[in-house]
């Protein structure tokens, strides 16, 4: 029987005590240690050895490690991690740059590592359901994609703004929903007096396929929203991502404009960080999987600075296309 894969985490807020949560009960991996800055935050995990450094984890013959740090730690601790030959799964968004993220694609890429961006949207059952009915080509061509996703402020996001925190979401969403690339974006932002970043944007996207879409995001809200409605040959098929359920109104007859019959479901499954951490230990094991590459992080910076250009410049912009070719 093989050993079970032994897994660290760095940074220990948010995102790094699901992830705990999850490691600790997944099975064929062992949490090993976690580490994080903060003498308060390592002071209330207990159950296995909490350091202060990536340094200190990278002694201890890690299988792989996860990054939930802030944004801009990704890249140097992705990249100590590719030096140490480490496999790692990253936090969203990649980097703190389309430059940054590019730089971690070419280290994992140059070592031969697995790695991984943790883009847990794609996993929520309904919408995870959405894209495998999609990409088996079950409702036909998709013509236009539409998300929406709003949300009470999170406080502890001060970094960075609604576009590179939340519509990252989004354009990853479009792209994998699609199998397309964003070719070309308009957008506009807004922010609340007083504040450094954007608290609310939207986009207007074309893709490679032809397909169009659009997203609305904010963190203002007074209700969350988290729906994916895409416009297909076969109609309109929606994915809630609150109530993790599937509707599909199909197109009447005789004109395809007419309303016709309407299905829907819930859709049960595995957590979004459990179903993630599944994909990347058979990732790790050579098993088939879907874990979010690198180069799919990087995609989707790209979408999210294409979006703020936009919206600075008024311009409609184009993301940088070197991402499309695969080495
Ligand atoms: N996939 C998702 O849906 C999702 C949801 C929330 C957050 N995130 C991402 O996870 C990352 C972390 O977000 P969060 O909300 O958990 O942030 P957070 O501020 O709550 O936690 C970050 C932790 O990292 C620690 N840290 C900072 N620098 C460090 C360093 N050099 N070494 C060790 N520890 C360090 C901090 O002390 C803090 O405990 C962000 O990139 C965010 O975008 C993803």
């Amino acid at each position: 029987m093989t050993r079970p894969l032994r897994v660290a985490v760095v940074g220990l807020g948010w995102a790094g005590s699901v992830h705990t949560r999850v490691l600790r009960s997944l099975e064929g991996v062992t949490l090993v240690a976690v580490a994080d800055i903060d003498p308060a935050r390592r002071a209330a995990f207990d159950g296995v050895p909490a350091v202060s450094s990536l340094e200190e984890l990278l002694e201890l013959e890690l299988d792989y490690c996860v990054v939930a740090t802030p944004t801009a730690e990704h890249e140097p601790m992705g990249l100590a991690l590719a030096e140490a030959g480490v496999p790692a799964l990253i936090e969203k968004p990649l980097g703190a740059s389309l430059p940054a993220a590019m730089r971690l694609v070419k280290a994992f890429e140059d070592a031969g590592l697995i790695a991984a961006v943790g883009h847990t949207e794609r996993r929520n059952p309904a919408v995870r359901e959405l894209g495998l009915r999609l990409r088996a080509g079950e409702f036909g061509a998709v013509y236009q994609v539409v998300t929406r996703r709003h949300s009470p402020f999170p406080g502890r996001v001060r970094d960075v703004g609604v576009v590179t925190d939340i519509a990252i979401h989004d354009v990853d969403l479009t792209m994998w929903l699609t199998g397309s690339q964003i070719t070309s974006v308009a957008g506009n932002v807004r922010c609340l007096e007083g504040r450094a970043h954007e608290d609310l944007a939207i986009a207007a996207m074309r893709l490679s396929g032809g397909e169009i879409a659009n997203l609305q995001v904010s963190r203002i809200s007074p209700y969350k929203e988290r729906m994916v409605a895409v416009h297909t040959a076969q109609g309109w098929v929606t994915a809630d991502a609150l109530t993790r359920t599937l509707t599909h109104y199909a197109h009447g007859e005789p004109t395809v404009s007419a309303p016709g019959k309407v299905t829907s479901y819930e859709v049960p499954g595995a957590e979004p960080y459990q179903s993630q951490h599944e994909a990347f230990r058979d990732a790790l094991l050579g098993l088939p999987n879907d874990i979010v590459t690198l180069r799919e992080g990087a995609a989707a910076v790209a979408a999210t600075e294409a979006i703020l250009s936009a919206a600075h410049t008024g311009a409609c912009v184009t993301p940088t296309d070197h991402l499309l070719t695969r080495r």
